[in-house]
């Protein structure tokens, strides 16, 4: 590879107004679709697969290892046609699973198991309410069944299941995609529907108050975020965007997971920037009805979106996972450490076996992906403390006269002192060699330690057969150069994490 021409100088700032990054930009996304839940999380307690009370161990272990703040569950737009009551008690009561395919959907995993997954996760629940095709009786008969604590018949229903106390339910979506699979509403008669339903999700236990999401627009759908913030803003905790990125930007032909050119790498990256510019204007919108940014702008559901693998049901969204995935994780990850003021929750889709997935499964087999891996190397920058970057000059990555920056970092410091530095090279054949400044007497004799994920081919993944083919190696090439910086070369293609302590 030859290294590119300009040389490029990075100077963290340690001596600024600090703000935290929100644990919970690093939030993941279940739905009740494809292999997700059943076979990818769930195998039931009669399974000779080794399961945690029917959730899987391998899957649970990996998990864990991500530090997931938050899990948003039960879709998506398996949420609007879900009856929470079916999935409770000794006797399930089985449905169609009308939007994803048709097959039937045995219930067996519920409010309990989901709740149980959440503790043994160690993270926040994010329950999607059924507005769509449910009603405000349900909802609250919901809320009453997972958080009360007094004795009613709900309560009393929810113990005989086998939960004495509440759940700690800390994040409610009022309906999902409201504006298409929720129920084809105008954004005027969801703000009037979202209003209503919201009044009964009940805070059960007033120290703990239930953050209530309203359902926000598909992507650019500026009027969307207009009516609901104008007419029902007061009444809100966070607003939903909605966005994923297909390298062709064609729904009828989103492009292949593996096996792409240069052309589908640029263009995904391309996808990736405009996620920038929607939260920038929809947070412009926000700004106008809620100048104190009360409301949170919580993107959840986003990643990449390919055609389906060969032989597999096109409803179910299954798709490998690349390098281009890893480095398309980091770029949104750094985009919302940008706007941590507004945006307070982000939600990739989907945690095992649907789209942009962190894990993939075979029966007893189970893999990482490489947005596993990048999920693993920043999640260092979860809850610490945002430190500014300057970055000069910014090399460019052209393709077919199109131009992107090359360069993408993002910097925190972290509760022990150490400073971490996440980079992301998106141009696919150079490397860039990078000189870092940190703040004289800061961390005067920083050592560096780093690891880097890349791959020889852009569309590096990881199979059954070889798991481990695409993770991070551990890099120690940081070099103090004589006038008291340092020095990185960053390889092409290629998502690095460089701690100093
Ligand atoms: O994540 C897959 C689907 O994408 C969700 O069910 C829906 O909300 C969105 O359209």
């Amino acid at each position: 590879m030859n290294a590119a021409a300009s040389p490029l100088h990075l100077s963290i700032a340690t001596d600024c107004p600090e703000t935290r990054i929100p644990r919970e930009l690093y939030g993941h996304f279940a739905e009740h679709l494809g292999t997700c839940i059943y076979g990818g999380i769930w195998v039931g307690e009669d399974s000779a697969i080794p399961h945690t009370r029917g959730l899987r161990t391998d899957v649970l272990t990996a998990l864990k290892q991500l530090s997931i703040p938050v899990l948003r569950w039960p879709g998506g737009c398996f949420a609007d046609e879900y009856h929470w009551q079916d999935g409770i008690g000794p006797e399930r009561r089985a449905m169609i699973n009308n939007h994803w395919g048709g097959g039937i959907d045995s219930n067996q995993f519920g409010t309990h198991e989901f709740m149980d997954l959440v503790e043994e996760l160690g993270c926040d629940a994010y329950i999607a309410g059924n507005v769509g095709s449910g009603s405000v009786r349900e909802m609250q008969a919901w809320v009453e069944y997972l958080t009360a604590d007094v004795d009613s018949p709900l309560v009393r229903q929810r113990r005989a299941n086998g939960r004495e106390q509440p759940w700690r339910v800390r994040y409610f979506g009022v309906g999902n995609e409201n504006w298409a699979c929720g129920g084809n509403m105008r954004p005027e008669f969801y703000a009037d529907e979202y209003r209503r339903y919201q009044t009964y999700v009940r805070h059960h236990d007033p120290d703990h108050p239930i953050f209530r999401i309203a359902c926000g627009p598909n992507r650019d759908d500026y009027r969307w975020t207009e009516v609901l913030m104008e007419r029902a803003a007061a009444h809100m905790d966070g607003l939903s965007l909605h966005y994923y990125c297909l390298p062709t930007d064609d729904w009828n032909d989103q492009g292949n997971a593996t096996g792409f050119g240069a052309a589908d790498w640029f263009g995904m990256f391309q996808r990736g920037t405009h996620m920038e510019e929607l939260i920038v204007q929809h947070r412009a919108i926000m700004d106008r009805f809620d100048p104190d940014q009360r409301v949170a702008l919580i993107v959840d559901e986003w990643g990449a979106w390919y055609n389906v693998e060969p032989g597999t049901h096109p409803r179910f969204l299954y798709q490998q996972n690349t390098l281009r995935d890893a480095l398309l994780a980091a770029q949104h990850l750094h985009i919302f450490h940008r706007h941590r003021d507004r945006v307070r929750m982000a939600n990739i889709a989907q945690t095992v076996n649907v789209l942009q997935a962190m894990i993939l499964t075979d029966g007893p087999r189970m893999l990482r992906t490489p947005t596993y891996h990048v999920f693993e190397m920043l999640k260092v920058h979860q809850d610490a403390l945002h430190l500014p970057i300057t970055l000069s000059p910014v090399p460019e990555y052209t393709h077919e006269g199109r131009t992107l920056p090359a360069i993408d970092a993002s910097a925190s410091r972290a509760a022990d002192g150490a400073v971490n530095l996440s980079l992301i090279n998106f141009d696919p054949a150079h490397e860039h060699p990078i000189t870092l400044s940190l703040p004289p007497g800061s961390l005067a004799h920083a050592t560096g330690r780093g690891r880097v994920l890349t791959a020889a081919a852009m569309d590096a993944h990881n199979t059954f057969a070889e798991p481990d083919h695409v993770v991070p190696v551990a890099n120690d090439s940081v070099q103090a150069t004589a006038d008291g910086a340092l020095a990185f070369n960053l390889p092409a293609k290629s998502v690095a994490l460089l701690t100093f302590s």
